[in-house]
């Protein structure tokens, strides 16, 4: 097994949609699905292009309302290409027969090979070698290679290379009743006498998107003379290449494309740049080389090695890769969030939600120039989140739940269940957490990086509204004497109501309570640390009074924490809920991961039940060490004991589906100190979430990023004990199926690189380093200096630190 490359064997139609989404190429500006060249959306295929931010708005008449939309839109298909010998059929995998199919995504190299031979109906037998890929170095550009053999046969051949702007967002089933028709097409044109160019734009948000493509055909001893046709259709382009094959001479087909929208920065207009990006290169193998290089350069800050089991490292480095796809050192140009599916499918819209949450620690020790941009994003939508606030009846600056172009709510108003066919409310716009996920996200980047300046122009503000929006929300309970946050969702979506509660919403969810305390702690910090000219004119600006910040940190202080039976309640109420009878609807439905739909299909409710879809409390096990939430507990005035923790853990994991891939990421990671086995095998469950598709259908629509991500950063923190907060912490704690990892890590500007076996740990320095001087290992302080590879027996006893992770 190849420990940098993902494929498939053999050619499985059923499997295309999980393949094409697992095989996307991608750039952070844009991707492209892993769809064969030869296909259309057919209910197999799926050949969708996206490029980030790339948004447009639609309204649907839907079960008696009209619904709006905004969708990551479809763009114009560049990949089509394909071929026909004289009197035979168009290529077409799903009609010839397959002597050998070989699918393989060569992680290292940012290439798509498909090496397949087969025989068509009149015994043909052709082998065809194909390449692809979306340029990492040059994001505007895309190129094919197809090495096209002819077996037994010589002739003539057909070759038909488009551009197909007709197509639709239609990659989801259950968004198929809702407008997805967002381009008009608006010139096609062929381009010198082997090129063309389309162009599409966006019905409402007018992106113009210009694709320009340049096919030419090559023999061993150098160009391959051809007749061309050019081929029109409104909204198409295309051109059939007439030219001779013989029987084992290779004909080598390049199709090189270029792609620009007008949201692009530095250029004129898309055809201009489309045109002039296309004129810069002459041959596939030179985009290889680029291609190559550029992926090196990005391996080598952001790869983990892992030892001791193949399979892992593979999938790891999978999801390195489509983590770097969706978001790379190109997006530090652009003004985008982290769509929850990558740019990989239409799941979801392209929305972004809280998942940053996974995905940002990641970013934070091997790319925080992409941190600082994906915090932008929301930065730049303040105005959109106060006028939020201001209409909801609150202070400060409301982030939606889902946002899209402009940070307005874009969460939807009702969805479809699949198992009953019915329209119902969605009322998960009430997960207010995301904004305390926002600020959590703004700490942690500075605390790692130690950028002040980010804190002080952006981060600061960023808190401080947040901090006014919570402040805002809660509400003073004189019985209790405690202040409490109701009517809103916890991350776990079954749960929208109280059973007996007409309006939706549930009181005092205690992840969201104690994060908010953490939260307004940490705006009161943002002040203090950005010094007293900042401080005075963010107070003048914001209109900030010190009476304002007294109120917070009392909040702080006092905010409600519902319990039962000595371990915190994932709501006020949650245990009068039934319990749910899990072993029973596993035997009748097996897979039970959805079961909120089960039960509505069913005229039952999941509202009624101890029943969670993910990770909850446990997620404050995650975002915290140990010391952390002790200190947090303590300045709420309750206790966290250690037989706590143990327990909390023990209850919730026994209810809950993991409905959402998030879910296996934070059960790993809070078992990884307590139960290192079953930890694993969670880490393991949670690698194969999008792999093998565990959901059953949801991979093909997109990847799930978050968990994908979260994966990355379970094995990077939790398995080493890394803590980046005020000093660099490292605890390591490796399974016993693990031999040793490798990475490295930037700390606060500089590179540092890290080797943990059972028996020691290295950490060295490179020449130049001027990083910190100190790091604890296993609670002892180390001085730590250029050029110097520090060594660590792992077997010493532990010191005063506490692991990160429980
Ligand atoms: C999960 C959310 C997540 C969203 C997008 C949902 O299924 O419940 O927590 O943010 O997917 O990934």
């Amino acid at each position: 097994m190849s420990l940098w490359n993902f494929g498939y064997q053999g050619y499985d139609s059923a499997e295309e949609g999980l393949r094409e989404a697992l095989c996307t190429l991608g750039n952070g500006y844009f991707a492209t699905r892993g769809a064969a060249e030869e296909s259309a959306a057919d209910g197999v295929h799926y050949p969708g292009t996206y490029v980030a931010g790339g948004y447009n708005r639609m309204q649907t008449e839907v079960a008696g309302r009209t619904i709006e939309n905004e969708d990551l839109v479809n763009l114009p298909n560049w990949l089509c290409l394909s071929f026909r010998p004289a009197g035979g059929d168009w290529f077409n995998a799903d009609a010839v027969e397959f002597l050998t199919y070989e699918q393989t995504l060569e992680l290292r190299a940012g290439l798509l090979r498909r090496r397949m031979r087969f025989r068509d109906r009149d015994g043909r037998e052709t082998t065809l070698t194909a390449r692809r890929l979306v340029h990492m170095e040059s994001p505007h550009l895309a190129a094919i290679e197809w090495v096209l053999q002819p077996e037994n046969w010589s002739g003539q051949v057909t070759l038909r290379s488009a551009l197909d702007g007709r197509v639709t967002n239609a990659g989801v089933p259950r968004y198929h009743a809702l407008s997805g028709d967002h381009l008009v097409p608006v010139i096609s044109e062929p381009l010198g006498d082997d090129g063309m160019y389309l162009v599409a734009e966006t019905r409402q948000s007018h992106l113009r998107v210009a694709q320009a493509a340049r096919t030419r055909l090559f023999r061993t001893e150098g160009s391959a003379a051809a007749e061309r046709r050019s081929v029109r259709e409104i909204g198409y382009i295309g051109q059939d290449i007439e030219v001779d094959v013989s029987a084992g001479e290779p004909l080598t087909v390049e199709k090189l494309v270029s792609l620009h929208t007008s949201r692009d920065r530095a250029i004129s207009e898309p055809v201009l740049a489309a045109v002039e990006t296309l004129a810069e290169v002459e041959r596939f193998a030179a985009l290889a080389a680029g291609q190559a290089r550029a992926w090196s350069h990005l391996w080598d800050r952001c790869d983990i090695v892992l030892e001791g089991d193949e399979r892992a490292q593979q999938i790891l480095r999978l999801h390195v890769f489509h983590l770097l796809q969706t978001l790379s050192p190109h997006t530090v140009d652009l003004d985008v969030g982290v769509p929850a599916r990558g740019l990989h499918g239409e799941a979801y819209r392209g929305h972004v939600f809280w998942d940053e949450l996974f995905v940002l620690p990641y970013l934070n020790t091997c790319l925080p120039e992409v941190t600082v941009a994906l915090l932008r994003y929301r930065y730049r939508r303040l105005g959109s989140a106060r006028r939020m606030a201001r209409e909801a009846g609150f202070a400060g600056a409301m982030f939606p739940w889902q946002s899209g172009s402009d940070g307005r709510e874009e969460s939807q108003v009702v969805h479809l269940n699949p198992e009953s066919g019915r329209w119902l409310p969605d009322y998960t716009h009430l997960q207010r957490h995301v904004n305390a996920a926002i600020a959590y996200n703004v700490w942690r980047y500075y605390q790692v990086t130690d950028d002040r300046e980010f804190l002080s122009l952006y981060g600061a503000e960023m808190l401080v509204e947040i901090a006014r929006f919570w402040a805002s929300v809660v509400t003073w309970n004189p019985q209790r004497e405690r202040y409490e946050i109701r009517g809103i969702m916890g991350p776990d979506e079954f749960h929208d109501a109280y059973p007996d509660r007409d309006e939706p919403g549930l009181d005092n969810n205690a992840y969201t309570n104690v994060l908010v305390a953490w939260v307004l702690q940490r705006a009161l910090m943002a002040l203090d640390r950005v010094g007293a000219n900042r401080r005075r004119e963010l107070s003048e600006s914001l209109n900030l009074d010190a009476r304002e910040r007294v109120t917070w940190d009392e909040i702080s202080r006092n905010l409600f924490v519902p319990f039962h039976d000595g371990i915190p309640s994932q709501f006020e109420g949650y245990e009068r809920l039934a319990e749910f009878d899990w072993a029973g609807y596993r035997a009748r439905y097996g897979d039970i991961h959805r079961l909120d739909r089960l039960l509505e299909a069913e005229g039952d409710s999941v509202n009624r039940y101890q029943a969670s879809k993910q990770a909850d409390v446990l997620m404050l096990f995650y975002l915290f060490s140990h010391t952390e939430l002790e200190q947090l507990f303590d300045q709420l005035g309750y206790e966290l004991h250690d037989d706590m923790i143990g327990r909390t853990v023990d209850y919730y994991l026994q209810r809950t589906s993991n409905g959402s891939t998030l879910s296996h990421v934070v059960h790993s990671w809070v078992l990884a100190r307590r139960d290192r086995g079953r930890s694993w095998a969670l880490l393991k469950e949670a690698l194969e979430s999008d792999v093998a598709d565990v959901q059953g259908g949801t991979t093909p629509e997109g990847i799930h990023l978050g968990a994908m991500a979260g994966t990355l950063d379970l094995v990077q923190r939790a398995q080493t004990g890394l803590d980046m907060h005020d000093v660099l912490h490292l605890d390591p704690c490796l399974p016993e199926e693990l031999v040793g990892l490798g990475m490295r890590l930037r700390y606060r500007g500089h590179w540092v690189d890290l080797g943990v076996v059972h028996e020691r740990m290295t950490l060295s320095a490179p020449d130049g380093w001027s990083g910190p001087k100190r790091v604890v290992i296993r609670g002892h302080t180390y001085e730590f200096s250029a050029g110097q590879r520090l060594e660590v027996p792992c077997h010493s006893e532990r010191g005063g630190h506490r692991p990160a992770q429980m």
